[in-house]
């Protein structure tokens, strides 16, 4: 029986592993979604044989329960509010983790369970479950409050702020070494617990809105590591290896979320940017013309032009556009136009943001160019059009160094023969800074909300 069931933690590990690789691109992205499903069955359902269950009444009720509050939640969560939702699955991962290694510590503290005995190993992951455990768990939940407007997304700074949190974090990490030593300090373990709880709040109230996101994965990362160490204590190597696929895939996110903003983690965690939200000033302080365009001249304009690089952002998830920009696409393409999709990592507010979205459309996915393959071909590009993207084609960030985006990677939009932008008004994207680029020579405006913009613009094509 045993060697049935290590096979099947095996089976399920591979589900895991493929899985992980089919999300990798789009194509294959619902196969991933349904080979890490199935992995998750085959461990559910073999952890359940393997742990002996005698009464299945509180397991059936968290099931049912735990279903049906999540199958609403994904149903009625908006594409725009997943960020937090992630955050807030991540935050039950790690509250999960520190609940069990400390009922583990009670079945042995209270004798619960005959035969059982504290080792040092043993200790070690049940402190390590409880700090990492506790610190995503409320850490999670600031974040999710942060992205729901419950908590403020503004960095929140006051005097002796890094020095606290640094000696809070060292008396954890002693009092844990202490505890792991001396398990039978049971006010020690409950005093670890309690400071853990409130130092993630601490390390994630000062970091601002618009860095939330790179928060959210690097707690992703933790409650993979609360798992897999909640898996030693266990001794359950189906959750070690899961829990070490998400700590491992969460900091891989967390680098290529920073290095698309050319920030460093520390400058996130420490709370680097402010947020400002989409939501600044109308009027801007940059000096100069603003050129705008109706749809009837600018489909002209695109019926002339050859090359067409289309640059999506924010502005079209919110207004859920990637229909009418697919019908946008296929108009184009129909009348022998080079059309092609440029994709900033950090478009949108979640890793791959824009990919999901266009895909949902069905737009073809090989027409879809990470910013590095297709940033160089702008120059020879007849019209470079702007979908609801501000921060990511911010020409500031190549050489203002007084920006916050200073030094992120941009879309070279300016580059090409003209650029159209479509947005609402001229303010400012997420970074909360004005863009010069609305004022450059071969820019024109297109105003309005997006979806109702390209439907018009697709409307004046099928005119000509
Ligand atoms: P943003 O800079 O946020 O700009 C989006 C623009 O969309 C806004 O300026 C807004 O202008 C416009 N907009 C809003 N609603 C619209 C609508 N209904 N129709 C048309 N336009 C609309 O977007 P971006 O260029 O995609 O940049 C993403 C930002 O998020 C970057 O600063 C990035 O660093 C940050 N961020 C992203 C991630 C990931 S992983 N994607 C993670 C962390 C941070 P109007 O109000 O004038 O319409």
């Amino acid at each position: 029986m045993d060697t049935l069931i290590k096979i099947a933690y095996l089976v399920a590990s591979t589900f895991f592993i493929f899985g992980i690789k089919f999300l990798a691109s789009p194509k294959t992205a619902r196969r991933g979604n349904l080979f890490s499903a199935i992995g998750m069955l085959i461990a559910i359902v073999v952890t359940l044989f393997d742990k002996h269950v005698l009464t299945f009444e509180w397991i059936i009720i968290g099931l049912i329960v735990g279903s049906v509050v999540g199958t609403i939640m994904a149903i009625k969560v908006p594409m725009t509010g997943m960020p937090q939702m992630v955050g807030l699955l991540n935050g039950f991962g790690g509250g999960a983790s520190m609940l069990v290694a400390l009922s583990e510590y009670y079945k042995i503290h209270l004798g619960t369970v005959k035969g059982l005995s504290f080792n040092t190993e043993l200790t070690i992951t049940i402190a390590l479950s409880i700090l990492i455990g506790a610190v995503t768990f409320t850490g999670s939940l600031i974040a999710f409050g942060k992205l729901q407007g419950i908590v403020t997304g503004k960095v929140v700074k006051y005097p002796g702020q890094h020095p606290l949190n640094l000696f809070l974090l060292i008396l954890v990490v002693a009092g844990s070494i202490y505890f792991a030593l001396n398990p039978e300090l049971e006010w020690l373990i409950l005093t670890v617990s309690g400071i853990s709880l409130v130092l993630g709040v601490l390390l994630v109230l000062p970091i601002g809105g618009a860095d939330m996101p790179v928060a959210i994965s690097l707690l992703n990362s933790y409650s993979g590591l609360a798992a897999a160490s909640t898996g030693f204590v266990l001794q359950n190597e189906q959750l070690i290896v899961a829990g070490a696929l998400v700590g491992a895939s969460g900091i891989i996110l967390t680098n290529i979320m920073c290095k698309g903003m050319n920030r460093s983690l520390m400058n996130v965690v420490l709370g680097g940017w402010e947020s400002a939200g989409s939501s600044g000033p109308a009027t801007t302080t940059i000096k100069g013309n603003v050129k705008a365009v109706e749809a009837e001249e600018l489909a002209m304009l695109f019926d002339a032009a050859e090359n067409i690089i289309i640059v999506p952002g924010y502005g079209m998830a919110v207004a859920q556009a990637q229909h009418a920009v697919r019908d946008l696409f296929n108009i184009l393409e129909a009348k022998g136009k080079n059309v092609r999709f440029a994709i900033h990592p950090v478009a949108g507010r979640m890793p791959g943001h824009m990919n999901v979205l266009l895909a949902e459309a069905q737009v073809p996915y090989d027409k879809l160019y990470a910013m590095e393959d297709i940033n160089d071909d702008f120059p020879n590009t007849d019209i470079a059009f702007v979908i609801g993207a501000n921060d990511v084609v911010n020409p500031a960030a190549r050489h203002d160094k007084n920006s916050p985006i200073y030094g992120m990677p941009i879309l070279n939009v300016d580059y090409a023969k003209t650029v159209v932008i479509n947005k609402r008004s001229l303010n400012v994207g997420y970074a909360g800074i004005e863009n010069e680029l609305f004022f450059y020579p071969n820019a024109l405006m297109y105003f309005g909300d997006a979806k109702e913009a390209v439907n018009k613009l697709v409307h004046e094509l099928k005119n000509l």
